[in-house]
């Protein structure tokens, strides 16, 4: 049987779990809440949702829903994380969870003790790629890994305006929150967690980070660096290195386009190809199994507190 859902604002990003939605028989979205009503209810007939809420509140009060998807600014996360779980609704929240390691902890408390599904939406997680990622690590194809580098970044002002609430310090905008959030969850995912974090960063006029690098000690000798920004044109990639070659991904994050080169010593690179997948429809098809005692969450507490403590040591190290 379907999860009911219910959407937590009119975010942009939703037309990406519309769309996933619409393709799943185990996600319905029933309802759309937002903090202007005529949006709420424009936006519910715009995209067929059958109810509109002019406030959050209300959304969680729906005895129908059944889940919650969060995409709200990030400095809001937290606490609509926990309220939604006091309402006894499961909740998908947008990346990042929150820069706030205490805040995550707090939410996932709430969850456990509630019996709920809690689960931070890093959607590139869910798709095949990356498990041939790890299935290519793991195999052992490269050897022992030594480095692992990501970079993430676009225009913000060009794509969104100058505007968007990524620009907004009281909203925990920054380019390490946005782009840089997906490096980190790169780095933890082959090398666990950090052992120390160091990082740099440039500041806006806005007052938020714009460019972010960073260094992540990882135990057994491997290490982690990344950059990430808001002030130059679309780029990503991610390179896993090995003591007998590397792996590397022209699009790991987003993966509008799929592909993994692997290059061992002086030999022809190998092109791996992987079949395009719609990684918001799998993320929320893991969600709903969990939520229905039919499979096992991917992303839990330990990946959702690990990447908070992360980011916030790299701030912290950043600043100081
Ligand atoms: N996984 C992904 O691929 C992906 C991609 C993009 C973004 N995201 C994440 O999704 C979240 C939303 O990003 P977005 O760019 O889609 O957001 P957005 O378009 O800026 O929308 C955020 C929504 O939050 C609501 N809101 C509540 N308080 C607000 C405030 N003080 N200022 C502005 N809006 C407020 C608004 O909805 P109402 O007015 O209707 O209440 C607004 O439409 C972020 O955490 C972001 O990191 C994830």
């Amino acid at each position: 049987m379907s999860v009911k859902w219910g959407l937590l604002s009119t975010a942009l990003i939703n037309e990406a779990i519309l769309a996933a939605a619409e393709e799943s028989p185990d996600v319905d979205v029933i309802a759309v809440a937002s903090r202007v009503e005529a949006r709420a209810q424009s936006y519910a007939r715009a995209h067929g949702i059958g109810r509109a809420y002019g406030s959050y509140e209300p959304l969680l009060a729906d005895a129908d829903v059944e889940a919650v998807y969060i995409s709200l600014p990030n400095s809001l996360h937290g606490e609509w994380a926990v309220r939604t779980v006091e309402a006894g609704k499961h909740v998908l929240v947008e990346k990042p969870f929150s820069r706030h390691p205490t805040e995550v902890e707090r939410a996932f408390d709430a969850a456990e003790a509630a019996g709920l599904v809690l689960s931070e939406g890093f959607m590139w997680r869910h798709h095949p790629q990356t498990a041939r990622l790890i299935e290519l690590v793991e195999s052992g194809t490269i050897g022992r890994l030594r480095v692992v580098r990501a970079a993430f970044g676009f225009s913000l002002a060009e794509e969104r305006g100058t505007a968007d609430t990524r620009f907004d310090p009281a909203l925990d905008g920054g380019a390490l929150m946005d782009v840089g959030s997906y490096c980190v969850n790169a780095l933890r995912l082959f090398g666990g967690e950090p052992e120390r974090a160091r990082g740099e960063q440039v500041v806006g006029p806005s007052g938020v980070d714009v460019v972010f690098a960073g260094t992540l000690a990882f135990s057994n000798e491997l290490v982690g660096h990344f950059d990430c920004g808001f002030v130059f044109p679309r780029r990503a990639g991610l390179a896993i290195v090995g003591e007998t070659g590397t792996i590397y991904v022209g699009d790991p994050f987003s993966i509008a386009h799929t592909g993994i080169e692997v290059r061992l010593g002086d030999a022809e690179p190998e092109q791996i190809a992987i079949e395009p997948a719609n990684h918001y429809r799998l993320e929320l098809e893991n969600v709903s199994a969990a939520i229905r005692g039919e499979g096992q969450l991917l992303l839990g507490r330990e990946d959702a507190v690990g990447q908070a403590r992360t980011i916030d040591a790299l701030y912290r190290s950043a600043a100081g």
